[in-house]
């Protein structure tokens, strides 16, 4: 496949079917689950570089670096790739820090974001000499310089403003507007500025922001920009030079027919607006998360039952919100597809997992011809999925699999009952 054609299902180009039955990349996705078990979290590495790849043309000839925002997905692997592609990352916890120095990340190129950092997580981030703290309040500008001239150091800052803007996202998944606790408030930074340049443990290196996620819109992105540039302009006239300036991440895929730009698409606008207010030549970073991964994965899960009723079928599959948080969340869709599709006339669903939980539902009202025993896949799970997947009912966590051309490697083994409570001791 060349560089930008998409073969394979609609916003999945990775995975497609090849005589019935559904391959990811060169394998089939029901040998995997037959020699792993299901819940299964299989990803595409090449689906991964190709979406980052967007990005690296759309950056072509800038000075810039991509830090992947691992809170999308976490695991070591899945980071080693980003890694060896030489991307940076944007952390929002000393544990996140821990995981991706442990994939071989270079802290030179970690970014630490987040309202909330403790004076560990700062010590932490210091002592490996991180690149940059986005700092989110002004009161973590004094804990922050305490924190560094005590170690004798100084932390590179960068100010996380608020730009007030509607990214036009789920409200849950919003970060830019003024009623979120994200960021230092657009009217307050100038102010923020001229006091962090003035603490002893504090050098100012940027400015950035992040106004949401799933965006799916170039105009919340261009508002912003104008915002946070309006801004740079106002900051360096108080003497105060911004060394990079940081767009945040939010880019958001298709889980069912949504329509963003792509990377390049949107960063040719964006340039465009940068290069004509004469900022194109700055050093540019962004935090991309769910575009580089959430469509390079696939949850296998294999159905239990069936269960039909007066108002509702039930297709009863052993993956639940445990495994895929999102529907429950945020009432998220992710498209459900048979590994092997059958021949015949298909039944309305609602496909459900085994967690005691109404709540705990997977997909509603789909189509499926189905029958215990099969295995499906939910579609774009490469994405806040795995990383936000818990041990409620004491399930364990799911196993994973990272694919690169015809070989699979296991990159997490399942989680047994044991595990789940190996940290507990009885009284
Ligand atoms: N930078 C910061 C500071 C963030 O808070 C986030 C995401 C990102 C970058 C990456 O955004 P992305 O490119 O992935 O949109 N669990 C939700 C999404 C939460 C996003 C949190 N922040 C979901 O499943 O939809």
């Amino acid at each position: 496949m060349n560089a930008t054609s998409k073969p394979g299902l609609p916003g999945q180009p990775h995975i497609a079917y090849q005589a019935d039955h559904l391959m990811l990349e060169g394998l089939r996705l029901s040998d995997l689950a037959r020699a792993h078990g299901t819940p299964l979290f299989v990803y595409s590495k090449a689906a991964m570089l190709w979406a980052l790849a967007a990005y690296q043309r759309g950056f072509a000839g800038r000075q810039a670096q991509i830090c992947y925002a691992m809170k999308a997905n976490s695991s070591l692997a899945v980071l080693q790739v980003f890694a060896d592609a030489g991307c940076g990352f944007d952390i929002v916890s000393g544990g996140e820090l821990a995981r991706v120095l442990a994939a071989g990340a270079d802290p030179a190129k970690v970014i630490f974001s987040g309202v909330g950092k403790t004076r560990g997580e700062m010590k932490q981030a210091l002592q490996v000499g991180i690149g940059c703290f986005n700092v989110e309040s002004e009161a973590e500008l004094d804990v922050l310089s305490q924190v560094a001239t005590g170690l004798g150091l100084t932390a590179p800052v960068s100010l996380r403003v608020n730009p007030n803007v509607d990214p036009k996202t789920h409200p849950y998944i919003s970060t830019g507007l003024k009623g979120n606790k994200f960021g230092i408030a657009h009217e307050d930074a100038l102010r923020a500025y001229r006091h962090a340049s003035s603490l002893p443990g504090l050098k100012v290196v940027g400015i950035d922001c992040h106004i949401g996620s799933q965006i799916t819109e170039a105009t919340p992105y261009l508002d912003a920009m104008d915002r946070v540039l309006d801004l740079v302009t106002d900051i360096e006239a108080a003497g105060i030079p911004i060394h990079h300036i940081e767009f945040g991440g939010g880019l958001g895929i298709d889980y069912n027919g949504d329509t963003p730009p792509e990377a390049d698409a949107l960063w040719a606008q964006l340039l465009d607006k940068l290069d004509a207010r004469g900022y194109g030549q700055r050093q540019l970073m962004i935090e991309p998360g769910r575009s580089l991964v959430g469509n390079a994965g696939v949850c296998l899960t294999e159905v239990l039952y069936l269960k039909p009723g007066e108002q509702k079928n039930f297709c009863i599959v052993d993956a639940a919100m445990n495994d895929l948080p999102r529907p429950a969340m945020y009432q998220a869709f992710h498209q459900i597809v048979p590994l092997s599709p059958r021949t015949g006339e298909a039944v309305v669903y609602d496909v459900v997992g085994p967690v005691c939980e109404s709540g705990d539902w997977i997909g509603r009202d789909r189509q499926l011809l189905v029958q215990a025993g099969d295995t499906l896949a939910v579609l774009s799970a490469g994405a806040y999925c795995m990383s936000m997947a818990s041990n409620y009912n004491t399930r364990g966590r799911a196993a994973e699999i990272l694919v690169d051309g015809t070989q699979a490697y296991l990159i997490r083994q399942r989680e047994s009952a044991f595990d789940t409570f190996a940290l507990e001791q009885l009284v």
